[in-house]
């Protein structure tokens, strides 16, 4: 993929080599953490040549905020995101902007993100975490937190999205879906990366040969939840309701099947992986500092009262302000999908000073960016969940938090992420004490989305606190406004 930027060139790492570019010191499996290590003194942008193929990356907070205006900017595919095209088609994640089935998917697909439909998921979203909780309470004190986040958010989409149950805690292995989509979702990665590199038509052909059985499988397995619902009753009170039965109000067009197979992959995929990072990282936070963790309990506890069995009502959601913050602060240093590309509608001037014309894209950094000390200060990499206090992120930059992406083509699924995140955390934190492994360093792996590895907790049962005893914990903070006013879209 062309993206010469007019033969400008960008502060790059020290030590580029003719032909390989900047490829020695980058890791094929951990592609952004090598590229954050490399960006280190480079300043708000900068590029890497990987063989033929440049990359210019944006990590400062204002360069992101000029890319975010839509007026003169818009959502670019990557070269990983083309890769899973062949993966995920023209579903939403990796839909051109101007194919026809993204803007007929988005139009046709909104109304699954209303408060009312969010109402309808609220007792599917309990019951999975109750299973979770079921499987927890028969078995052995340390959980693996994000296979066992992965396998609750994975079941919570699918049976709210597809009315389809993947019995993940009655299995002792994840569901097969899962290893074959974290396969493809590094074969996409890989083949991103390397699609420059003499003989990429090869290595890819490898690629997909080793991929091929899990892409059959998948195919199949999606299929069948087609077959099976088209055999059923007509019901249209989930995603997969609506595309195979509700045309578009205004022109009538439906869905092919092709598509409806690539949506429902992309929801699998799009609708778990990132939401379980989110999680799992909030919980390592959580397990890392008495105070935050002291404060996310007593907040819990008066909310929801001393029975640890109690379930959060739909409207209890966005009371927990707190946890919401720590939830923001834990995507602020991890977004768990880390990056989106933006290109010009028309030739422009960056920056004040950098030529960009439509063929050109840059990928914006979100761990870097969420960094940037001008915005966060110096201590920018420390954890600190009252930076989202209204009062500390009162006057922030516009435009520096973009956990869930920007404009047009950011997140659809962002409200049934948030609310099911705090959903679990309120009821996690509520019946268990949680303790981290001290010796645990946290390491990230990566598969497109980013993800705690080898992260433990040991969970034990909890009591939580009699009303009014809670004085003798710190006071969690509730004054916050609303449910969404944390994070800028
Ligand atoms: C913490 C959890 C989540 C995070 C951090 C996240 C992040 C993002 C980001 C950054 C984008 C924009 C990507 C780009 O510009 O290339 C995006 C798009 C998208 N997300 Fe999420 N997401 C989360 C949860 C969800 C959930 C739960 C769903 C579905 C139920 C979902 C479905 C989608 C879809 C379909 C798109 C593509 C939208 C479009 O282009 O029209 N996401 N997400």
């Amino acid at each position: 993929m062309r993206n010469d930027w007019s033969g400008q060139t960008f502060p790059h790492p020290a030590g580029r080599r003719p032909v390989v570019g900047d490829v020695l010191g980058m890791s094929a499996d951990t592609p952004l953490q090598s590229a954050m290590e490399h960006a280190k003194g480079l300043g708000p942008i900068f590029e890497l040549k990987i063989f033929d193929q440049k990359f210019v990356f944006i990590t400062g907070a204002a360069l992101a905020a000029e890319l975010a205006d839509e007026s003169r900017f818009a959502k670019s595919l990557s070269p990983a995101l083309v890769a899973l095209r062949e993966f995920a088609g023209e579903g939403l994640f990796t839909a051109y902007n101007d194919d026809t089935n993204w803007a007929l998917a988005h139009d046709l697909l909104r109304p699954a993100f209303t408060k009312a439909a969010m109402q309808r998921y609220h007792p599917v979203m309990l019951a999975t975490v109750q299973e979770l909780f079921d499987a927890w309470d028969a078995g052995a004190e340390a959980v693996d937190v994000s296979a066992d986040m992965t396998k609750l958010t994975m079941e919570t989409i699918s049976r709210t999205a597809f009315s389809t149950d993947f019995g993940s805690f009655s299995r002792s292995e994840p569901h097969p879906f899962i290893p074959a989509m974290i396969a493809a979702l590094k074969a996409g990665q890989r083949k991103g990366s390397l699609n420059s590199m003499p003989g990429a038509a090869l290595m890819a052909k490898r690629i997909d040969k080793r991929n091929a059985h899990h892409q059959a499988y998948v195919d199949s397995l999606l299929d069948g939840i087609i077959a099976e619902r088209r055999a059923g009753e007509v019901d249209e009170s989930d995603l997969l309701g609506i595309m195979l039965h509700t045309p578009h109000p205004e022109t009538g067009e439906r869905l092919d099947d092709l598509n409806i197979r690539h949506q429902i992959l992309t929801f699998l995929v799009a609708g778990h992986e990132t939401t379980s990072g989110a999680l799992s990282f909030a919980l390592h936070y959580l397990s890392r500092d008495p105070v935050v963790l002291a404060k996310a309990q007593a907040e819990v506890d008066e909310i929801l009262g001393p029975d640890r069995d109690i379930e959060p009502t739909f409207e209890q959601v966005p009371k927990f302000r707190y946890l919401r913050r720590v939830l923001d602060e834990g995507l602020r240093l991890w977004p768990t999908a880390p990056a989106f590309t933006r290109s010009p509608r028309e030739e422009t001037v960056i920056g004040g000073t950098y030529r960009m014309r439509p063929e050109d894209w840059a990928i914006v950094m979100l761990p870097l960016m969420h960094r940037d000390t001008e915005v966060w200060g110096d201590d920018a990499d420390q954890f600190d969940p009252d930076r989202f206090e209204p009062e500390n992120a009162r006057g922030r930059q516009p435009h520096s938090y973009k956990p869930f992406g920007t404009g047009e083509r950011s997140c659809i699924g962002r409200q049934f992420a948030l609310h099911e995140a705090i959903l679990v955390l309120a009821r996690v934190l509520h019946r268990y004490d949680i303790a981290g492994d001290p010796d645990y360093e946290l390491t990230i792996s990566e598969r497109l989305t980013l993800m705690p590895e080898g992260f433990e907790l040991m969970i034990t049962p909890r009591v939580p606190a009699q009303a009014g005893a809670s004085d003798t914990r710190p006071a969690p903070s509730i004054d916050q406004p609303g449910f969404q006013a944390t994070s800028q879209g």
